[in-house]
Protein backbone atom coordinates (compact mmCIF):
# COMPACT_ATOMS: atom_id res chain seq x y z
CA UNK A 1 0.00 0.00 0.00
CA UNK A 2 1.55 3.54 -1.00
CA UNK A 3 1.02 6.02 0.94
CA UNK A 4 2.58 9.09 -0.65
CA UNK A 5 1.85 10.77 -3.72
CA UNK A 6 3.52 10.65 -6.81
CA UNK A 7 3.76 13.64 -8.87
CA UNK A 8 5.70 13.98 -12.38
CA UNK A 9 6.89 16.71 -14.42
CA UNK A 10 6.48 16.90 -18.26
CA UNK A 11 6.66 18.98 -21.18
CA UNK A 12 9.04 19.63 -24.49
CA UNK A 13 12.76 21.17 -23.92
CA UNK A 14 12.47 24.96 -23.23
CA UNK A 15 9.07 24.57 -21.92
CA UNK A 16 10.11 26.04 -18.39
CA UNK A 17 9.80 23.09 -15.81
CA UNK A 18 13.04 23.93 -14.10
CA UNK A 19 11.89 27.08 -13.36
CA UNK A 20 8.80 25.59 -11.45
CA UNK A 21 9.95 23.02 -9.59
CA UNK A 22 11.53 25.37 -6.43
CA UNK A 23 7.77 26.90 -6.40
CA UNK A 24 6.37 23.21 -6.22
CA UNK A 25 8.57 21.54 -4.04
CA UNK A 26 8.23 24.60 -1.85
CA UNK A 27 4.56 24.69 -1.92
CA UNK A 28 4.78 21.05 -1.25
CA UNK A 29 6.38 21.07 2.12
CA UNK A 30 4.89 24.21 3.62
CA UNK A 31 1.82 21.73 4.25
CA UNK A 32 4.27 20.01 6.54
CA UNK A 33 4.60 16.96 3.96
CA UNK A 34 8.05 15.13 3.30
CA UNK A 35 9.13 15.69 -0.25
CA UNK A 36 11.82 13.40 -2.19
CA UNK A 37 13.07 15.73 -5.54
CA UNK A 38 14.09 13.65 -7.85
CA UNK A 39 14.46 13.70 -11.79
CA UNK A 40 14.78 11.06 -15.05
CA UNK A 41 16.84 10.03 -16.32
CA UNK A 42 18.65 9.61 -13.30
CA UNK A 43 17.58 9.66 -9.55
CA UNK A 44 19.97 6.79 -8.72
CA UNK A 45 23.73 6.26 -9.07
CA UNK A 46 23.33 4.42 -11.94
CA UNK A 47 20.45 6.17 -13.25
CA UNK A 48 22.77 9.50 -13.38
CA UNK A 49 25.82 7.11 -15.51
CA UNK A 50 22.94 6.05 -18.01
CA UNK A 51 21.67 9.55 -18.01
CA UNK A 52 25.38 10.33 -18.74
CA UNK A 53 25.37 8.01 -21.92
CA UNK A 54 22.05 8.79 -23.39
CA UNK A 55 22.10 12.58 -23.42
CA UNK A 56 25.91 12.06 -25.08
CA UNK A 57 26.45 9.22 -27.27
CA UNK A 58 24.11 7.64 -30.38
CA UNK A 59 22.29 4.89 -29.73
CA UNK A 60 19.19 3.14 -31.81
CA UNK A 61 15.85 4.55 -30.68
CA UNK A 62 15.44 1.10 -29.51
CA UNK A 63 18.33 1.20 -27.05
CA UNK A 64 17.88 4.55 -25.91
CA UNK A 65 14.53 3.18 -25.17
CA UNK A 66 15.54 0.32 -23.52
CA UNK A 67 17.84 2.28 -21.53
CA UNK A 68 15.32 4.98 -20.35
CA UNK A 69 13.61 1.54 -18.54
CA UNK A 70 16.44 0.47 -17.37
CA UNK A 71 17.08 3.54 -15.32
CA UNK A 72 13.63 4.12 -14.47
CA UNK A 73 13.58 0.60 -13.28
CA UNK A 74 16.52 1.13 -10.67
CA UNK A 75 14.66 4.63 -9.69
CA UNK A 76 11.52 2.79 -9.32
CA UNK A 77 13.33 -0.30 -6.86
CA UNK A 78 15.94 2.30 -5.18
CA UNK A 79 13.86 5.76 -4.63
CA UNK A 80 10.19 6.05 -5.25
CA UNK A 81 8.62 3.09 -4.23
CA UNK A 82 10.65 3.44 -0.91
CA UNK A 83 9.24 6.79 -0.26
CA UNK A 84 6.09 6.44 -1.14
CA UNK A 85 5.49 3.31 1.24
CA UNK A 86 7.35 5.66 3.53
CA UNK A 87 4.34 7.82 2.94
CA UNK A 88 6.41 10.70 1.36
CA UNK A 89 5.29 12.34 -1.71
CA UNK A 90 8.11 12.46 -4.86
CA UNK A 91 8.06 14.96 -7.55
CA UNK A 92 9.86 13.56 -10.80
CA UNK A 93 10.80 15.72 -13.14
CA UNK A 94 9.81 13.48 -15.89
CA UNK A 95 9.21 9.82 -15.68
CA UNK A 96 7.04 7.70 -18.30
CA UNK A 97 4.97 10.13 -20.23
CA UNK A 98 8.35 11.30 -21.57
CA UNK A 99 9.65 8.33 -23.12
CA UNK A 100 6.06 8.28 -25.09
CA UNK A 101 6.14 11.67 -26.13
CA UNK A 102 10.35 11.02 -27.01
CA UNK A 103 10.44 7.83 -27.93
CA UNK A 104 7.34 7.30 -29.35
CA UNK A 105 6.25 10.69 -30.64
CA UNK A 106 9.82 11.84 -31.07
CA UNK A 107 11.98 8.90 -32.52
CA UNK A 108 9.23 6.40 -33.73
CA UNK A 109 9.53 3.73 -31.55
CA UNK A 110 6.10 1.72 -31.67
CA UNK A 111 3.34 2.47 -28.19
CA UNK A 112 3.26 -1.18 -27.78
CA UNK A 113 6.71 -1.99 -27.17
CA UNK A 114 7.24 0.88 -25.28
CA UNK A 115 3.58 0.19 -23.45
CA UNK A 116 5.27 -3.37 -22.49
CA UNK A 117 8.10 -2.24 -20.61
CA UNK A 118 5.87 0.34 -18.93
CA UNK A 119 3.87 -2.90 -17.73
CA UNK A 120 7.29 -4.53 -16.89
CA UNK A 121 8.97 -1.82 -14.99
CA UNK A 122 5.97 -0.27 -13.23
CA UNK A 123 3.85 -3.26 -12.55
CA UNK A 124 0.70 -0.60 -12.66
CA UNK A 125 1.96 2.73 -10.51
CA UNK A 126 1.24 5.57 -12.42
CA UNK A 127 1.80 8.91 -10.97
CA UNK A 128 -1.25 10.52 -8.85
CA UNK A 129 -0.62 13.29 -11.02
CA UNK A 130 1.66 14.72 -14.25
CA UNK A 131 1.61 18.30 -14.84
CA UNK A 132 2.31 18.69 -18.28
CA UNK A 133 4.17 22.23 -19.50
CA UNK A 134 2.84 22.89 -22.82
CA UNK A 135 4.75 26.13 -24.33
CA UNK A 136 4.83 26.43 -28.45
CA UNK A 137 7.97 24.78 -29.97
CA UNK A 138 9.45 27.91 -31.09
CA UNK A 139 9.16 29.78 -27.94
CA UNK A 140 10.93 26.74 -26.41
CA UNK A 141 13.66 26.17 -28.98
CA UNK A 142 13.87 30.54 -28.42
CA UNK A 143 14.90 29.36 -24.90
CA UNK A 144 17.15 27.05 -25.99
CA UNK A 145 19.35 29.25 -27.82
CA UNK A 146 19.97 30.62 -25.05
CA UNK A 147 21.17 27.82 -23.34
CA UNK A 148 24.72 26.52 -22.86
CA UNK A 149 26.01 23.67 -24.24
CA UNK A 150 22.84 21.60 -26.07
CA UNK A 151 22.67 18.11 -25.26
CA UNK A 152 21.85 15.48 -28.00
CA UNK A 153 18.25 15.71 -27.39
CA UNK A 154 18.25 19.77 -27.25
CA UNK A 155 20.05 19.39 -30.56
CA UNK A 156 16.78 17.83 -32.94
CA UNK A 157 15.27 19.73 -34.74
CA UNK A 158 11.96 22.06 -35.03
CA UNK A 159 9.92 18.77 -36.41
CA UNK A 160 10.83 16.47 -33.72
CA UNK A 161 9.92 19.03 -30.80
CA UNK A 162 6.54 19.38 -32.63
CA UNK A 163 6.00 15.89 -32.59
CA UNK A 164 7.03 15.40 -28.70
CA UNK A 165 4.38 18.00 -28.43
CA UNK A 166 2.14 16.71 -30.32
CA UNK A 167 2.15 12.97 -28.52
CA UNK A 168 2.55 15.17 -25.20
CA UNK A 169 -1.13 16.14 -25.90
CA UNK A 170 -2.55 13.17 -26.78
CA UNK A 171 -1.11 11.47 -23.42
CA UNK A 172 -3.17 14.26 -21.70
CA UNK A 173 -6.22 13.76 -23.85
CA UNK A 174 -6.38 9.60 -23.38
CA UNK A 175 -5.15 9.85 -19.61
CA UNK A 176 -7.46 13.02 -17.79
CA UNK A 177 -7.47 13.69 -15.00
CA UNK A 178 -3.91 12.69 -14.00
CA UNK A 179 -2.54 14.58 -17.09
CA UNK A 180 -3.04 18.42 -16.57
CA UNK A 181 -2.24 20.51 -19.35
CA UNK A 182 -0.27 24.24 -18.10
CA UNK A 183 -0.47 27.11 -20.68
CA UNK A 184 3.17 27.71 -19.56
CA UNK A 185 3.29 30.64 -22.34
CA UNK A 186 2.02 33.06 -19.98
CA UNK A 187 3.20 35.40 -16.66
CA UNK A 188 4.84 33.26 -13.47
CA UNK A 189 2.16 34.82 -11.46
CA UNK A 190 -0.36 33.61 -13.19
CA UNK A 191 1.45 30.62 -13.47
CA UNK A 192 2.22 30.05 -9.89
CA UNK A 193 -1.58 30.33 -9.46
CA UNK A 194 -3.17 27.55 -11.64
CA UNK A 195 -0.12 25.16 -9.97
CA UNK A 196 -1.19 26.37 -6.36
CA UNK A 197 -4.72 25.54 -7.28
CA UNK A 198 -3.81 21.88 -8.46
CA UNK A 199 -1.66 21.01 -5.67
CA UNK A 200 -3.92 21.98 -3.11
CA UNK A 201 -6.96 20.08 -4.36
CA UNK A 202 -4.48 16.99 -4.09
P1 LIG B 1 15.63 17.12 -19.05
O1 LIG B 1 14.56 17.05 -18.00
O2 LIG B 1 15.30 18.00 -20.21
O3 LIG B 1 16.99 17.58 -18.44
P2 LIG B 1 17.60 19.08 -18.43
O4 LIG B 1 16.47 20.00 -18.05
O5 LIG B 1 18.70 19.00 -17.41
O6 LIG B 1 18.11 19.31 -19.83
O7 LIG B 1 15.86 15.60 -19.54
C1 LIG B 1 16.85 15.20 -20.41
C2 LIG B 1 16.33 14.67 -21.72
O8 LIG B 1 15.89 13.31 -21.63
C3 LIG B 1 15.16 15.44 -22.32
O9 LIG B 1 15.60 16.00 -23.54
C4 LIG B 1 14.11 14.41 -22.60
C5 LIG B 1 14.83 13.10 -22.53
N1 LIG B 1 13.99 11.97 -22.07
C6 LIG B 1 13.50 11.06 -22.99
O10 LIG B 1 13.75 11.21 -24.20
N2 LIG B 1 12.76 9.99 -22.56
C7 LIG B 1 12.48 9.78 -21.25
O11 LIG B 1 11.80 8.79 -20.89
C8 LIG B 1 12.98 10.73 -20.30
C9 LIG B 1 12.72 10.54 -18.84
C10 LIG B 1 13.74 11.82 -20.75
Amino acid sequence: MLKGKFITLEGVDGAGKSTHIPFIAKLIRSRGVELVLTREPGGTAVGEQLRDLLLREHMSPETETLVMFAARCEHLKQVICPALERGCWVLSDRFTDASFAYQHGGRGVSQQKIEILEQWVQEGLQPDLTLLFDVPVDVCRARLNESRDPDRFERENQTFFERVRHAYLQRARDFPPRIRVIDANRPLDEIHKELEEIILSI
